[in-house]
C-alpha cells in the first residue's frame, strides 16, 4: 500500500493512476476528493482521506501511515500569489518531516520507502554537481525571494541529511524533473544521477506523466528502487 500526498495535483493524479494500473493499493490524503479524476475516484484499490496534510495531528498521520510500505509526495505550492508567498511556506518540508516521523513511530520489519517529487533547481550536495557562477546567483535569488524554492530544497535536504543513507526505518529517493509539461501518454525518458544541463539557462522538458511513471516504477519494482535509493535522480524526456 502506498500513501500519496499531493494526489490531486497535476503529477499526483498521474502517479495514482500509474500505481492503480500496476495493481497497487493506494491511500490518498487530499483536501478535496472532488479533485480526483472521476475515472479512479471509486477504484476498489484506492482509499481517499479528505484532509489537509498539515492540519492533521501527529496521531492521525501515524494512523494513516500504518500499513503503508511507501509514502510518496507530489505536493507543491499553487502558482498563485497566495500559494507562492502565503502560508504554509514550508508545506513540502513539514509534510515530509511529519510523514517520516509517522513512519518512525510505526517501524515495520522492512524499511519503508519515501519518494519525494523535487526539482532540478535543487542540487544534490552529496555529489559534486558543479553549477556556473551565474546559475548560483539566480538560484540564490530564487531561494531568497521564492519560498517554494527554499521549501523544495529543504525537503530534499531533510531526507539527505537527517534521514541519510543508513536509516533502519526509511529509505528515500528525491526525483528531480526539469521544466514540467503535460503529455497524454508515457514517452521515452532518460534518468541521470545529476543534471546534464542548466536548470536555469538551458532547461529541458519532463512530462508529468513520465514523472508519475518513474515514481511508480520506484515503488513497484525493487530493482529500480535498489538502483536509486538514497539518490536524487534527474529525469528528462528523450528529445
Ligand atoms: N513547474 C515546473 O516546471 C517544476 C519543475 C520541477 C519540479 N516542480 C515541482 O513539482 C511539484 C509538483 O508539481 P505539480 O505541477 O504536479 O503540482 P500541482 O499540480 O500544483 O499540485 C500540487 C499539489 O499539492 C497540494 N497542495 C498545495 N497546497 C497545499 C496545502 N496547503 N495543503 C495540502 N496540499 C496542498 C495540491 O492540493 P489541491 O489540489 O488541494 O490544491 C496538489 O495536490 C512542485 O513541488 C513543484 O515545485 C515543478
Amino acid at each position: 500500500m502506498t500513501l500519496v500526498v499531493g494526489a490531486t495535483g497535476k503529477t499526483g493524479k498521474l502517479l495514482v493512476e500509474q500505481l492503480l494500473e500496476r495493481g497497487q493499493y493506494v491511500k490518498a490524503i487530499v483536501r478535496s476528493s472532488e479533485k480526483m479524476p472521476k475515472s479512479i475516484r471509486n477504484h476498489p484499490s484506492l482509499s481517499i482521506i479528505e484532509a489537509g496534510i498539515l492540519e492533521l495531528t501527529d496521531n492521525d498521520i501515524t494512523e494513516y501511515v500504518k500499513g503503508c510500505s511507501t509514502v510518496a509526495s507530489c505536493l507543491g505550492h499553487s502558482l498563485s500569489l497566495k500559494g507562492i508567498f502565503g502560508r504554509p511556506r514550508r508545506l513540502v518540508t513539514d509534510a515530509t518531516r511529519r510523514l517520516c516521523d509517522a513512519i518512525k513511530a510505526n517501524p515495520s520489519e522492512q524499511p519503508s520507502k519515501f519518494v519525494l517529487m523535487n526539482t532540478t533547481g535543487n542540487r544534490n550536495r552529496d555529489l559534486d554537481e558543479p553549477i556556473s557562477f551565474a546559475q548560483r546567483c539566480v538560484i540564490g535569488l530564487l531561494r531568497g525571494c521564492l519560498p517554494p524554492h527554499a521549501d523544495n530544497e529543504d525537503a530534499a535536504n531533510y531526507l539527505r541529511m537527517e534521514i541519510g543513507q543508513n536509516d533502519k526505518t526509511i529509505e528515500w529517493v528525491a526525483v528531480r524533473p526539469d521544466g514540467l509539461i503535460d503529455l497524454d501518454t508515457v514517452t521515452e525518458y532518460e534518468l541521470h544521477a545529476s543534471p546534464t544541463r542548466s536548470a536555469i539557462f538551458d532547461a529541458g522538458k519532463t512530462s508529468r506523466i513520465n514523472v508519475g511513471h518513474f515514481m511508480a516504477d520506484l515503488i513497484a519494482d525493487p530493482k529500480v528502487w535498489l538502483e536509486w535509493k538514497g539518490r536524487m535522480p534527474v529525469i528528462y524526456n528523450k528529445a
